[in-house]
């Protein structure tokens, strides 16, 4: 999520792969527990109770925890009892880098460097950025394809962005050498695949036909300047456009999964600066120009795309019934790095494992 939408204060509950998480800020870091009180299990988010720095305390019975390690440190109303300093809530690792809050809901631990799960230089020191995120209704990995499809473009072609703007988009790019078109990057921690849309492997469309009679004459209606360079798309769900949307500029999407159903939206865009004064006049030339422009009037056509490919993608059949095409081997190339790099499969929120292995203890120790 952004640093901006937790505040400097800020507490508020998160979903993140289907793991209801509370965020506090304490002593100046972001923290992260199970937003489910250990007691009777409500939400801390649903009330949050804070009655000295970095403690939270459940409003419904006052069970008081530390929210860097879990430890339950207090019980309003049963000081001394026996529970204090015994039990503790499930903690998630974070970090907030460059506007983001990053929460690692894996079970590796140590959590990998999370240079390995973003886009690179978004990091970087002197990449100042700014942004939107916003909740979309589709799966995310329906989102990660989406962001990097060589030919869904088509979709916008009548964004002002481009209209508007001096800038040379075609219908669509038809990869007409496979071997140049596209890299696949596993040889690093960072894993993805990169679309050099610049290259002789990417033959634009600028002329649309239909049956041989042009429908659309985007040549000559919009510019000539040249931009999204090259579009990659890294595991586990960082989008990275070059020059976009404007050359100098990066456009950063990441496609954090809620749940089956939903994706957290987060777009940001970059650009290198020298100092903390430029960096300043980014964040306000983002927000008067490029969030009406790109980041909504643009995207919101890939937000509507999604959403109708999720009524498609939403039963796990589709993904045998669709028809593929030469234009989608970007998309191939992305699944087969995601099917070999995986970090498997996981139960969902805390202690479920507990649960089950109790129940798989107890039913053998009935048979006995
Ligand atoms: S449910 Fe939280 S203290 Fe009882
Ligand atoms: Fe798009």
């Amino acid at each position: 999520m952004l640093s901006k939408d937790l505040g400097p204060e800020g507490a508020r509950g998160v979903m993140v792969c289907g793991e209801k998480i509370f965020l506090m800020r304490a002593f100046g870091r972001v923290n992260a527990v199970q937003d489910r009180c250990l007691h009777r299990g409500v939400r801390f988010s649903a009330r949050p109770e804070c009655f000295a720095e970095g403690r939270i305390t459940c409003w419904l019975h006052g069970f008081t925890y530390d929210v860097a390690d879990g430890k339950l440190v207090d019980i309003i109303a049963a000081p001394g009892a026996g529970l204090i300093g015994k039990d503790n809530l499930k903690t998630y690792p974070v970090q907030e880098r460059n506007g983001l809050i990053f929460v690692f809901v894996g079970d590796m631990d140590p959590p990998p460097p999370l240079d390995d799960d973003t886009p690179p230089t978004y990091l970087d020191e002197d990449m100042a950025t700014e942004g939107i995120a916003r909740v979309v209704n589709s799966n995310w990995r329906v989102a990660c394809e989406n962001g990097n499809d060589a030919t869904h473009i088509w979709i916008h072609r009548e964004s002002p962005l481009i209209v508007g703007g001096d800038i040379a988009l075609p219908a669509g790019f038809f990869i007409i050498n496979y071997e140049d078109g596209v890299e696949v990057i596993e040889d690093t921690g960072r894993k993805g695949v990169i679309s050099p849309h610049g290259r002789e492997s990417h033959l634009p469309c600028f002329e649309p036909k239909v049956e041989g009679t042009p429908i659309l004459d985007i040549a000559g209606k919009y510019g000539t300047k040249r931009v999204a360079t090259t579009v990659e798309l890294w595991m586990p769900c960082g989008l990275r456009v070059t020059d976009f949307p404007q050359p100098g500029m990066t456009h950063f999407e990441f496609y954090t999964p809620i749940d089956e159903t939903r994706h957290l939206y987060v777009q940001m865009l970059g650009r290198k600066v020298a100092n903390e004064q430029e960096a300043k006049r980014f964040r306000m030339e983002v927000q008067a120009l490029w969030e009406p422009l790109d980041l909504r009037g643009f995207n919101d056509e890939d937000i509507f795309a999604r959403e109708h490919l999720q009524e498609f993608y939403q039963d796990d059949d589709a993904w045998l019934n669709e028809q593929l095409f030469q234009g989608d081997v970007v998309t191939l190339r992305w699944r087969t790095v995601c099917s070999r790099w995986n970090r498997g499969i996981q139960w969902r929120g805390p202690r479920r494992l507990d649960a089950h292995a109790d129940v798989a203890r107890l039913s053998t120790v009935s048979q006995e």
